[in-house]
This record gives structure tokens, C-alpha cells and sequence, in this order.
């Protein structure tokens, strides 16, 4: 871990919490009411309100989407007081906008925050993905083993029958190969059909969520939040991007990459400290969702911070109107 004391994350960090609070509460009302957009306008106006009232010097590397296509929160958008630490935000103000218009599990709202110049700038492509939890050896699986070699892997390295690994998997059919070969490993399948922010914290916590491992293609803005996360709480992700058109390749360059084929380790997407805070609109396995009492709404948010690898989880009570 680097040492930035100019980076203030252990103020920051409730500071953080309260961003991904204000999200969460905005879009409770909209959850299970089949409007993903309308969901995730509430999150991402609610986001940038709290964040704008803290004392950084905030630029949105992973946002809402280029300046032209988004609003708000668009990449490269400047945030929060401007006196303050210059910082990176990676946000995504309601990650399973799906889950969240259907009341599904595990609808999040999500931010890290890093010094400036330490997240990657990750276009708004596919990123072939794998994680697991903390513990193991370095590299103890990579995205160049087929599926069936990486649970090999992991349980000879858990010292376990492959049948007793569990792997986390989007439902798309893109993996379906992917799907067939970890079965015919014998391993056990988590399918999550959105989601895979959580569905990498799941790894981090594998005695709790009976997850051993990620892997398959999501968005790679997600990706660097997930490495975020996993800075914090230990584990290892590697992410390589995945371009389906010539216009992903040019979102790329412009986002300063050059190697298309290189794969990121969890450090290589976040190469310094970072502070990062999920809060639970739809219960999940992380956290719990939002809770509506008579006069009162109730959230929970883990707050993380890579420094000193510190996990709280905090609910939140406040009155409503
Ligand atoms: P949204 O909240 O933006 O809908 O993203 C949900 C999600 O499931 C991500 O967690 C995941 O990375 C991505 O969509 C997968 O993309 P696709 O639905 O195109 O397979």
C-alpha cells in the first residue's frame, strides 16, 4: 500500500459513505416500479448533489459516459468544492438498474475516490474479468487458463475438490461456454443476471457469500470499481478490455490506452490508495437495501479503505418527510 497522507482518505472517507447514502435513498422510491432510467436519473442527480458539497478538487474518471451522451457525471466532469485534495472519482451511481426496476437483490449504489492520475481511465467497453478473494498465492489463477484450469487451480491451491469451488458468472449467453466448462469441473455455479460490482465483493468474502471466484465479460468501467473494492478488502482481480467495434477501440485511445490486448492486474487499474462506499438499494448479499419505516428511511453502506484495509459497515437513519 502507498503512503498519500495528501490524500486525506480517512476524512474523506464518511464524506464518501454520504454520496453513496444520498444515491441509494434518491432511487428507493423507484425500486420494483419497471423505470431503469428513471432509477438511475434519481441516483446520479442525488450523487452528484453530495458530492459537489465536499472539499475535493473531483474529476469523474469512470462516470455516466462521455461529455456529449451524459449530463451529469460525465467523464471528465469536475467535482465537489474544489478545496480540497485533487482526486480521481470512479462512480456508478446505480449499478443494476435492472435489479433495481425489478426489486432484484444486490442493486448497489457505488464510488472510490483515489488520488489523482491512479484509477484508470477505463472506456465505456466489455472487460474480460477474474477474481478471487484474499489468501491465495500471487497469480494463483490468470485469464490466460481456460475456465476448467482456473478451478483446478483454485482448488488444488485451497487444497479442495473442484467440486467444492463455487464460481460467480453473469447470465448472458456469451458465457455459455464458460458456463459448460466450470460444470464439467464439478464446481458449483452462482448465475447473477446483473450486477458484477457485487458479484467480484462476493470473492472478498467467500466464507460469508460461498463465492470463490468471478469470472466472465462486463462493463470495464465496473471493473475498476470492483479492483477498487478489492484493493481494500484483499483479493486479486485482472481485467483485460474487450472491443467489439472500431468506436470502442477509438473510445480507448482517447482514454489514453494504447496496448488493446494488455491485461490489468488489480493494481495496474488502481495504482494507488482508494476509499471506496457501496450502499444497498435492493437487499443483497454485501449489504441490505433500503428501508422505508413510517417517518424514517434506513440504509447500509460498507465504507472501505485500501490504507489500512479497514471494512465498517454503517447503517444510516434519517428522517423523511
Ligand atoms: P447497469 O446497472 O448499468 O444496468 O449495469 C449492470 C451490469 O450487469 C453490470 O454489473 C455489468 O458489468 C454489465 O451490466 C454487463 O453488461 P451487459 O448487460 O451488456 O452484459
Amino acid at each position: 500500500m502507498t503512503d498519500s497522507p495528501e490524500f486525506h482518505d480517512r476524512l474523506l472517507s464518511l464524506g464518501l459513505a454520504r454520496v453513496a447514502e444520498q444515491a441509494a435513498i434518491a432511487s428507493a422510491a423507484l425500486v420494483g416500479r419497471g423505470d431503469e432510467k428513471a432509477a438511475d436519473q434519481a441516483a446520479v442527480t442525488a450523487m452528484r448533489n453530495q458530492l459537489n458539497l465536499l472539499d475535493i478538487a473531483g474529476v469523474v474518471v469512470i462516470g455516466e459516459g462521455e461529455r456529449d451522451e451524459a449530463p451529469m457525471l460525465y467523464i471528465g466532469e469536475e467535482v465537489g468544492t474544489g478545496a480540497g485534495p485533487a482526486v480521481d472519482i470512479a462512480l456508478d451511481p446505480l449499478e443494476g438498474t435492472t435489479l433495481t426496476a425489478k426489486a432484484m437483490p444486490n442493486a448497489l449504489t457505488v464510488i472510490a475516490m483515489a488520488p489523482r492520475g491512479t484509477l484508470l481511465h477505463a472506456p465505456d467497453t466489455y472487460m474480460d474479468k477474474l477474481a478471487v478473494g484474499p489468501g491465495y498465492p500471487e497469480n494463483v489463477v490468470s485469464l490466460q487458463m481456460s475456465a476448467k484450469e482456473r478451478v483446478e487451480a483454485l482448488a488444488a491451491a485451497r487444497g479442495c475438490a473442484p467440486s467444492d469451488i463455487t464460481v460467480c458468472i453473469l447470465e448472458r449467453p456469451r458465457h455459455q461456454e464458460m458456463i459448460d466448462d466450470v460444470r464439467a469441473t464439478g464446481a458449483a455455479i452462482k448465475l447473477i443476471t446483473d450486477g458484477d460490482v457485487a458479484g467480484v465483493i462476493h470473492c472478498a468474502e467467500a466464507e460469508k457469500t460461498g463465492i470463490d471466484m468471478y469470472m466472465g465479460t462486463g462493463g470495464a468501467p465496473e471493473g475498476v470499481l470492483a479492483a477498487s473494492a478489492l484493493k481494500c478488502m484483499g483479493g486479486q482481480f485482472w481485467g483485460r478490455l474487450v472491443f467489439r467495434n472500431d468506436d470502442e477501440k477509438a473510445r480507448a485511445s482517447k482514454a489514453g490506452i494504447t496496448d488493446f490486448d494488455r491485461i490489468y492486474s488489480r493494481d495496474e487499474l488502481v495504482t494507488g490508495d482508494v476509499i471506496f462506499a457501496a450502499t444497498g438499494v435492493t437487499d443483497g448479499s454485501i449489504v441490505a437495501g433500503i428501508k422505508r419505516s413510517p417517518g424514517f428511511v434506513e440504509t447500509e453502506t460498507i465504507l472501505m479503505r485500501s490504507r489500512t484495509g479497514s471494512v465498517r459497515r454503517m447503517s444510516y437513519r434519517t428522517p423523511v418527510a
